[in-house]
C-alpha cells in the first residue's frame, strides 16, 4: 500500500517534533511494507513568511489530496501581537474547518514508568485511560460574533446547534462501546443556554445508546474531579473551549503535556494529527522538545487514517518500551536524572520499534 501525508510542521519546536515522529514512522511503515510519502506544506507563522498567509491554498490542496495530515504546532513571539491582522493560530483554526474536523479524540493514557515522577501521587494514577472528545469546529472558537468596539468592548459568542452536538456525542459513544462502556459530558449547563441545549442533545443521543452509561458533569466540578479521581473517567465528551483547558490540565496525569497525542477527525475518516502542547518557542531550535506526544500522533494517524493498526501498536509498544528503559527528555527527567535530545529520543524509540 502507498499512502501520501501532508506534512505541517509550523513554528517553535514543531519543525523537531516532527521530524523525529517521521523518522519513527517511515521505519514502522518499512517494517510492514507500506510506503509512506511525507510532503511538506506550510502553516502558522511560517507560512505568514512564506506566504502572508498562515494557510496558503497551497497547503490546503495538498492535504486534499493527501490521506491524512501530520502537523507540529503554531505561533510565536514573532507573530503574538494582538494587534495584528494575521496570527498564525489562525491557520490551524482554519485548516480544522476547512476539512469539518469537528471531532477531536485527546486520548490521556499514563505510562507506568512515568507514573513516579508524575506531579500527583502514582497510586492514583495506576490504570489511568480516559479519552477526551473535544468538539473541535463550533462553540465559542467559531461563534457568529467576534469583534470589538471602539468603547472599550469584546464579544465572542457561545453558540452550538443540535446537530454539531449530536454528531460529536455519537463519535463519543461509539468511542465507549471499544473501552469501558462509559461517557461523562462536561458542561456549564447551570449557566449557559448553548450548555443546557448540549446537556439535553447528548442526553437524547445517549437514549440510542443503552448499553453505555452516562453521567453529566459540570466543568468547574470535572476540572477537579479528573485529577482527583482520574482512574474513574473513560469517555469525555466536552465542547470546544472546556476540552482545550481541559485536557492541558489533564497532560498532568501523564507526566508532561509533551506526551499527549490527538487526532481531529471528520465524518469521512479523514485525519489530522498534532500533539497536544504549542510551540514553545522558549526551547525551540535546541532539541530539547519531547517529541513523544508526536510519535504517539503518528500511531493514531496509522491507525485511524491509514488502517495499519498494526504498526499503530507496534509505534506505541516502542514508546512504552522507550520509557521503561530510562529514556528522558527534560520535560519526563526527574531532579538530575540523565537526559536524551529530541533526536536521542527518536533514536531509542527505534530501537525499541518491532513488530
Ligand atoms: C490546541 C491549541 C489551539 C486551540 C490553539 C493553538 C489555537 O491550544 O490545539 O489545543 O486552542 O485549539
Ligand atoms: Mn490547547
Amino acid at each position: 500500500m502507498k499512502f501520501t501525508v501532508a506534512v505541517l510542521a509550523g513554528d517553535g519546536v514543531g519543525p523537531e517534533v516532527v521530524e523525529a515522529a517521521i523518522r519513527v514512522g517511515s521505519r514502522a511503515a518499512e517494517l510492514g511494507n507500506a510506503a509512506v510519502e511525507w510532503i511538506p506544506g506550510a502553516i502558522g507563522g511560517a507560512a505568514i513568511e512564506s506566504d502572508g498567509d498562515p494557510l496558503p491554498e497551497s497547503t490546503l490542496s495538498l492535504c486534499r489530496g493527501a490521506d491524512a495530515v501530520l502537523l507540529g504546532a503554531v505561533g510565536g513571539p514573532r507573530w503574538s501581537d494582538p494587534n495584528a491582522a494575521v496570527r498564525p493560530e489562525q491557520g490551524l483554526l482554519r485548516i480544522r474547518k476547512a476539512f469539518d474536523l469537528f471531532a477531536n479524540l485527546r486520548p490521556v493514557k499514563i505510562f507506568p514508568a512515568l507514573a513516579p515522577q508524575a506531579p500527583l501521587r502514582p497510586e492514583l494514577l495506576e490504570g489511568v485511560d480516559i479519552l477526551f472528545v473535544r468538539e473541535l469546529t463550533s462553540g465559542i472558537y467559531f461563534g457568529p460574533r467576534q469583534e470589538e468596539n471602539p468603547a472599550g468592548e469584546a464579544w465572542d459568542t457561545m453558540r452550538y446547534s443540535v446537530e454539531e452536538v449530536e454528531r460529536v456525542a455519537r463519535v463519543a459513544f461509539e468511542a465507549a462501546r471499544t473501552r469501558r462502556r462509559h461517557v461523562v459530558s462536561v458542561d456549564k449547563a447551570n449557566v449557559l443556554a448553548s450548555m443546557r441545549l448540549w446537556r439535553r442533545t447528548i442526553s437524547r443521543v445517549a437514549r440510542d445508546y443503552p448499553d453505555v452509561g452516562l453521567e453529566h458533569q459540570l466543568v468547574d466540578s470535572f476540572a477537579m474531579q479528573q485529577l482527583t479521581r482520574p482512574r474513574d473517567f473513560d469517555v469525555v465528551v466536552t465542547g470546544n473551549l472546556f476540552g482545550d483547558i481541559l485536557s492541558d490540565a489533564a497532560a498532568v496525569l501523564a507526566g508532561s503535556l509533551g506526551m499527549l497525542p490527538s487526532a481531529s477527525l471528520n465524518g469521512d475518516g479523514f485525519g489530522l494529527y498534532e500533539p497536544i502542547h504549542g510551540s514553545a518557542p522558549d526551547i525551540a531550535g535546541r532539541k530539547l522538545a519531547n517529541p513523544l506526544g508526536t510519535i504517539l500522533s503518528v500511531a493514531l494517524l496509522f491507525r485511524h487514517s491509514l488502517g495499519l493498526d498494526r504498526l499503530a501498536t507496534a509505534i506505541e509498544n516502542a514508546v512504552e518500551r522507550a520509557l521503561d528503559s530510562g529514556a528522558r527528555t527534560r520535560d519526563i527527567a526527574r531532579g538530575d536524572e540523565p537526559t536524551v535530545t529530541t533526536d536521542g529520543m527518536a533514536d531509542v524509540v527505534l530501537e525499541s520499534l518491532h513488530l
